[in-house]
């Protein structure tokens, strides 16, 4: 096993021991073979729980791809809206259309559980700039705006600020300078995402909290694939998994090195699945300069030879 191969360090304090037999909890006919369980039949990992329960008014976490950090927040929303003195509304900024729409999935998913009541309002215009947001109105009055990545449309909100995959987005950097001022007035800025290179505003921040200071005051989580598989992330996954899936054969160990086998190249899974940015030095062009040049959906690209004489 090489350099960051799944070592099992398993706590004891967080972790069933392996040797032991399985948790009463675990179903009798549960085919998979992970070794690690959760210490108890809860919802959310040690790590998602770490991150729900931290009332942190900044908040950061750099995380390995599909560890359920967008689900467990989608949770988190609807846990602290739905408390008696929820004050303010929620906004939440996903990379797009597609994820802002399933941010609102997993949020009304969630409405259910507490046994609470909600109205979806659809797809709102929030702004007079034109801009869109699915809406949750929860039965407090308290609302849930899930939008898709437009800076400006951060603009003149105030609440609660969610920015999902940050790093991820066309310019993080402006994306914060838009956003932290709507938290003058009280609320909560949590960011989370994949590293996206070392010269993304994403990493810098995590570099200004660890090194320089901590100047905003971020509360820092940190989840990486071997974190994850190490709180019990495999057995949520095979209770999840038909019973032919190939995963289900599978131990920590096995699933780590087949995701790590199946990513295009070291450097890569290392970004998505082990926190480490990419080196941008080594990237002949960067994904900022690349995402610079790109046209906005209905904006006129082509030219015709005529104009290109001119
Ligand atoms: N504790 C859990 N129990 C059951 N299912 C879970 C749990 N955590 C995550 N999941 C499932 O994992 C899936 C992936 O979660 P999610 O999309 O939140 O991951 P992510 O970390 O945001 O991934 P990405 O890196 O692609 O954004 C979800 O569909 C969710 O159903
Ligand atoms: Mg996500």
């Amino acid at each position: 096993m090489g350099l960051h191969g799944f070592q099992g360090r398993g706590s004891g304090a967080r972790l069933t021991n392996p040797m032991k037999p399985r948790p009463s909890f675990v179903p009798k006919d549960f085919a998979g073979n992970c070794k690690i369980f959760p210490e108890r039949d809860v919802m959310l990992l040690p790590y998602q729980k770490r991150w729900v329960m931290d009332n942190s008014k900044m908040k950061l976490c750099v995380k390995s791809r599909q560890v359920g950090l967008s689900w467990c927040t989608a949770y988190s929303v609807i846990r602290r809206k739905l408390s008696k003195g929820a004050r303010l509304d929620a906004w939440i900024a996903s990379r797009d259309e597609i994820q802002a729409r399933l941010f609102l999935e997993d949020a009304k998913r969630f409405v259910e559980v507490f046994h609470a009541a909600a109205s979806d309002l659809g797809e709102n215009v929030i702004d007079d700039a034109g801009n869109t947001a699915f809406t949750l109105r929860l039965a407090n009055g308290r609302r849930i705006h899930s939008m898709s990545s437009n800076v400006d449309a951060q603009a003149g909100k105030s609440g609660d600020r969610i920015v999902d995959e940050f790093a991820l987005h066309p310019d993080p950097r402006r994306l914060y300078a838009i956003a932290y001022p709507g938290l003058l007035w009280g609320g909560q800025l949590e960011i989370f995402s994949t590293h996206r290179g070392t010269a993304n505003y994403f990493n810098q921040l995590i570099l200004e909290a660890r090194h320089k200071g901590n100047p905003k005051k971020f509360s820092l989580h940190r989840v990486t694939l071997q974190d994850a598989l190490e709180e019990g992330f495999l057995y949520k996954l095979q209770i999840k998994l038909p019973a032919d899936d190939e995963r289900m054969a599978m131990d920590e160990a096995q699933y780590f090195d087949y995701i790590r086998a199946g990513a295009s190249d070291e450097e890569t899974f290392l970004e998505e699945c082990m926190c480490t940015p990419s080196d941008d030095a080594s990237a002949f062009l960067s994904f900022e300069l690349i995402d610079a040049c790109k046209y906005q959906a209905g904006e006129k690209w082509e030219m015709s030879l005529s104009q290109l004489r001119e």
